[in-house]
């Protein structure tokens, strides 16, 4: 079904929350803003702190369909845009050979139209479908080369692409773009002027104790406190990489799995493989200093 777009900031954290999404006010006015200008969202942050979710939820919530394009090194317009089906052209020859069709121009106008063309996501988020535009999430666009990035630059700027054989394709309705980005390199300027841009951050204790009700809902009160206490202070030390919401909610899990209804400093130290993805970081916390984390813990849900 679909549903009209939100008509205020305080709608679009409704719309969120309904899909168990829980964003802070600066979040949900770049999407109010995105969905009302028509512009594509840009979200910058660490790793599992939402922004792939946020088109999910989006789609979800405004009844669209999601496209997804995964950007990676080398990603180029025959799987981003469209390729022909060669395999079908060359069957279509053979048969047209057996038939005895002589004419060269009918067929190549015939092998090079529609019917060949395979859509990858880009052209199928221009198509769309009717009356309702989809969701076109580029994700991790970082992860691709400049020249993708100036292809795409064209795209946005248009919602057009051109296909030499067949003309020009046209989004009647723009579809609603999320972008993202774990800035392993800066995006260009470019890019970024066509969109409006947001950092998402890690949430605040009070969110994340929020987000944690909503999906794990089988968690105990006391442990989602202290968990997300614990997660809160980890991410004020120096590590090589922070716990993001993703692995909060993975360690919470992890402890419901285990039957667990309050934190204890070996329980800590057995799941803390959850939480942290690096040896040296797992290393530095595990022990003593989980302990001592675990105290004040201990002290300010208690
Ligand atoms: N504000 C939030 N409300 C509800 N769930 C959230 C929120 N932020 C993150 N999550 C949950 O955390 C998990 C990770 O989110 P997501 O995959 O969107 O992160 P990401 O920022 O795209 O990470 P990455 O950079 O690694 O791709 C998801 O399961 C998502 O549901
Ligand atoms: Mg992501």
């Amino acid at each position: 079904m679909n549903h009209p777009p939100p008509g205020s900031i305080d709608d679009t954290v409704g719309l969120l929350a309904s899909a168990d999404y829980v964003a802070e006010r600066g979040l949900a006015t770049a999407v109010f803003l995105a969905l009302r200008m028509g512009r594509p969202l840009f979200l910058e942050g660490e790793a599992g702190v939402g922004k792939t979710e946020i088109a999910k939820v989006l789609a979800q919530t405004l009844g669209r369909r999601l496209v997804r394009l995964q950007c990676y090194e080398g990603l180029d317009i025959a799987s981003a845009v469209y390729e022909w089906n060669y395999t079908r052209q060359m069957i279509e020859i053979r048969l047209a050979e057996a038939e005895g069709v002589k004419s060269r121009e009918g067929l190549s106008q015939d092998i090079f139209s529609e019917r060949f063309l395979i859509r990858r996501p880009l052209l199928q988020a221009l198509e769309g479908d009717l009356g309702a535009a989809p969701v076109l999430l580029i994700d991790e666009l970082d992860r691709t080369d400049e020249p993708f990035e100036a292809y795409l630059l064209e795209v946005l700027s248009d919602f057009q692409v051109t296909i030499p054989e067949i003309g020009t394709i046209k989004a009647q309705q723009p579809p609603i773009v999320v972008i993202t980005s774990n800035r392993t390199r800066e995006i260009h300027d470019a890019v970024k002027r066509r969109c409006l841009y947001h950092w998402v951050d890690y949430p605040s204790a009070e969110r994340e104790l929020d987000i944690v009700r909503r999906k794990v809902p089988g968690a105990p009160e006391r442990l989602s406190r202290e968990v997300v206490a614990f997660v809160q202070r980890l991410r004020a030390m120096d590590l090589f990489k922070l716990p993001g919401v993703a692995e909060t909610i993975d360690w919470s899990k992890a402890l419901v799995s285990l039957d667990q209804v309050a934190l204890d400093p070996h329980l800590v130290d057995d799941t803390l493989g959850a939480l942290l993805k690096y040896q040296d970081d797992i290393a530095r916390v595990k022990g003593s200093e989980a302990a001592r984390i675990l105290s004040e813990v201990k002290a300010e849900v208690g």
